[in-house]
């Protein structure tokens, strides 16, 4: 393409500058960089940068708004015990059946953790060190064994680590897994901008871009093929986790179940908030359709706002878990589809107007994301079920600390001692009740019936792994 020609795909975005050094450029560096102008709607910019860059948009609560139902996971009632017991039959059925698909989103940067290369290629397990990506696949092989099926997993990548994302998985030979049963595909990216709303050069031949989010995830499948795909394989649901979650389960009979027979097209987990203030989105209602309102958006009267049972009112927080019925993704794509983009301020490199390369030491940069919530209330007869924490939510967004692999790992432990503990093995602990033995099970064995009863116990103060 000519500059001529990309100057008037920028039209009157006001963004001519991302070709400013296009005469320095060699052939190779102008095709990246006239893919990329392509690759861009430009005739929605002006309206992004007026609604999200320039002016941050306020949240507003809607006065309407009530805390969301929810299934408790101790059944209440009998006839909920007994919707449950039917719903793991059905669940597991479903799943046996292949009607059930996983989806992970796989897509982000990762910057919290710093670490050089996708996220799900992080070593996260405590004794064999094994990757994120390897302990989901470890899990489906467990169902796979379990209800002697095949599943479909469905990845998410962005452009910035889908080549890198797939060589892993080649190179690990697909984790045991068939590689045709693992589909990759990509989502989109979006521009950066600067806080007066130009597009950030993170080189002079190249814009920098970011992945569009995982609200991304629908019209993705839908670009990609993947949700033709579901349906030339009549797969009725997708699984939807985070590949920071380790230990969430990659399907739950109970939950697919359960969203099965209430007829949801969406459903969602659920935590009981830690506190008022814990960094989760709150599950909520408007309008008679349910919602999320981000921790960062509740005001603090709602956030600690207590019930007639003394508990906190919005005390249902998510760990972005979810099943999506195939035919909604179908329903909500088929035609114009968009998400509310979020705004995030962030410190990025770019290259000034004097060609200079810049790395900032403050938030410098506004990255425009669309987040998979905000689908929910698009969704007919959503459910939400609860999740136990422990064993459902450990993320790895940070180095140390709070959701860091270091908090993940003691997590995965002390989901690996409870599971020996319920299989009758005793597992050696401090008189302070911390675990005095490193454990690790293999995802694999712990989903295969009885994998764990009659196993040795853990050895004090030794690493015990069992495969
Ligand atoms: P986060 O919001 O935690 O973002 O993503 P991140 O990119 O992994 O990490 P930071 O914020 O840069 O530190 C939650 C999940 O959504 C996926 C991530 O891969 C992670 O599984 N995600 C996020 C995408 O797939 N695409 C995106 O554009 C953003």
């Amino acid at each position: 393409m000519t500059k001529e020609q990309l100057l008037s795909l920028i039209g009157d975005s006001g963004q001519e500058h991302i070709l400013a050094f296009w005469n320095e450029l060699n052939d190779a560096e102008k095709a990246t960089l006239a893919e990329q102008i392509q690759s861009i709607d430009f005739s929605s910019v002006n309206s992004w940068v007026d609604g999200y860059v320039l002016n941050k948009p306020k949240q507003e609560i809607p006065a309407d708004l009530t805390p969301a139902d929810y299934f408790s996971i101790v059944p209440e009632t009998e006839d909920v015990a007994a919707l449950y017991e039917n719903a793991v039959k059905v669940g597991e059925d479903l799943i046996a059946d292949g009607k059930v698909a996983l989806c992970t989103v796989a897509g982000g940067q990762g910057t919290r953790l710093g670490f050089d290369g996708p996220k799900g290629t992080y070593p996260t397990s405590i004794i064999k060190n094994k990757t994120l990506f390897q302990l989901f696949a470890e899990q489906v092989i467990g169902l796979q064994n379990k209800y002697e099926t095949e599943l479909k997993w469905y990845i998410m990548t962005s452009c910035i680590n889908d080549t890198a994302t797939r060589e892993f998985f080649e190179a690990n030979n697909y984790f045991g897994l068939k590689a045709e049963n693992v589909f990759f595909f990509v989502q989109g990216l979006m521009p950066v901008f600067d806080q007066n709303g130009k597009i950030l050069l993170a080189s002079k031949g190249e814009i920098a871009m970011s992945p569009d989010g995982h609200g991304g995830t629908l019209l993705a499948m839908k670009k990609s093929g993947a949700l033709q795909q579901m349906i030339d394989n009549g797969i009725e649901h997708l699984s939807y986790f985070q590949v920071d979650n380790p230990i969430a389960s990659v399907i739950s009979p109970l939950f697919v179940g359960l969203h099965h027979l209430e007829g949801a097209e969406v459903s969602a987990r659920s935590l009981t908030k830690t506190g008022p203030f814990e960094k989760l989105g709150n599950f909520c209602m408007t309008e008679g359709k349910l919602a999320i309102i981000e921790y960062s958006d509740m005001p603090e009267e709602l956030a600690t706002l207590t019930d007639d049972s003394g508990k906190l009112a919005y005390r249902a927080g998510s760990p972005a878990i979810h099943v999506f019925r195939r035919s909604f993704i179908e329903r909500v794509t088929d035609g114009e589809f968009s998400l509310p983009f979020h705004r995030a301020d962030k410190k990025v490199a770019f290259v000034d107007a004097s060609g200079t390369e810049v790395t900032p030491e403050e938030n410098n940069a506004v990255k425009l994301e669309t987040f998979i919530f905000d689908s929910l209330p698009l969704a007919k007869n959503p459910i939400i079920l609860e999740a136990v924490r422990e064993e459902e939510f450990a993320p790895v967004k940070n180095k140390t600390g709070v959701d860091s692999a270091e908090s993940c790992r003691e997590m995965m432990q002390e989901k690996a001692a409870k599971m020996l503990a319920d299989a009758g093995v005793e597992v050696p602990r401090k008189e302070d009740g911390l675990l005095d033995c490193v454990l690790e099970i293999s995802p694999a064995s712990y989903l295969t019936a009885d994998a764990l009863k009659g196993v040795d116990a853990p050895v004090r103060g030794e690493e015990n792994y069992y495969a």
